[in-house]
């Protein structure tokens, strides 16, 4: 269920406490050629601030992670990137989000197919309880992708191909989603969610259920998948950050501390808050 517009966002002022000083992040949040641009992004949980003004632009076609301790914000800002902490009711976004310069905080625009242009992967797979086939077909049937049955095989079949699971899968397209394996689920969702051919993928920590080889794979596939799509990643591993992404945000008690290339933020980070984390002094 939906939460109104009026109450998820705030304007201007809110009637609770701004926590608005002169904090600056370093490095390059800019990018030349963004997809997404977050401007002064404040988050509520009622009366407390979980993300302080934080501004960063998501380029086209690159992998950015998030990273930083425990309870920092990191899916709290993911979430604003699609809407979807309109679905917790005591949570308000404030600033502004564009995605390809529109504000997907407008009045005018329909959260279904805003999900669907800018998709969601979860730490625990969650297929549907459907078929394989169902799971990957959900999206274009919903959102009206498709005109015929030919057309919505062959979208399943990229798909799943495309996420690295239609070996698998190919044989077994009409058995239940819920019963592959857990890294196979994880594949499955992402399927589901590059069915619809969306701009950009959120990823909250997607490999964190899942085994080393399970997890290799997903790395791949991210790796693979940026070609065609805009991936943001949050991550509790460094090395996983280091190995898929082309920059890297780090996060600390709801502010954007830094942010820059990857390389750059694991061997020289500008920031002390930066350093302590990735040379492993807190997190
Ligand atoms: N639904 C919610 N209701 C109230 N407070 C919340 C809610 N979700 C998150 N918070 C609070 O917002 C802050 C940021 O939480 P968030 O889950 O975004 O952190 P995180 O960086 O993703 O942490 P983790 O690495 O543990 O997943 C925390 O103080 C958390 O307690
Ligand atoms: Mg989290």
């Amino acid at each position: 269920m939906e939460a109104t517009m009026e109450n998820t966002r705030t304007t201007g002022t809110a009637d609770v406490a701004w926590d608005h000083d002169d904090f600056q992040t370093v490095g390059t949040p800019g990018h030349d050629d963004p997809r997404m641009t977050a401007g002064n992004v404040d988050v509520f949980y009622g009366e407390k601030q979980a993300i302080m003004n934080v501004s960063i632009d998501i380029g086209a076609n690159e992998v950015v992670s998030f990273i930083g301790p425990s309870g920092c914000g990191k899916s709290t800002f993911l979430r604003c990137l699609n809407r979807m902490n309109d679905t917790i009711d005591i949570c308000r976004v404030g600033g502004s989000i564009m995605l390809d310069g529109q504000d997907i905080y407008d009045p005018s625009i329909d959260v279904v197919p805003l999900r669907a242009r800018v998709g969601m992967v979860f730490q625990k797979p969650n297929p549907f309880p459907k078929s394989i086939y169902d799971n990957v077909a959900y999206g274009p049937r919903i959102h009206g992708l498709v005109d015929s049955k030919a057309e919505l095989d062959e979208v399943v079949e990229q798909s799943l191909t495309r996420a690295g699971l239609w070996d698998e899968a190919k044989d077994r397209l009409d058995q239940p989603g819920t019963g592959l394996s857990g890294g196979q689920q994880q594949r499955l969702c992402i399927a589901r969610a590059i069915a619809v051919s969306p701009e950009v993928i959120l990823m909250d920590e997607p490999c964190s259920a899942l085994d080393p080889i399970a997890t290799a794979r997903i790395e791949e596939l991210i790796h693979d998948l940026s070609s065609q799509f805009t991936i943001v990643i949050v991550t509790h591993s460094m090395q996983q950050a280091a190995r898929v992404s082309d920059r890297t945000a780090y996060f600390h008690l709801g502010r954007l501390v830094e942010v820059g290339p990857t390389k750059q933020i694991f061997t020289s980070p500008q920031h002390s808050l930066t350093q302590d984390y990735i040379t492993g002094r807190f997190g």
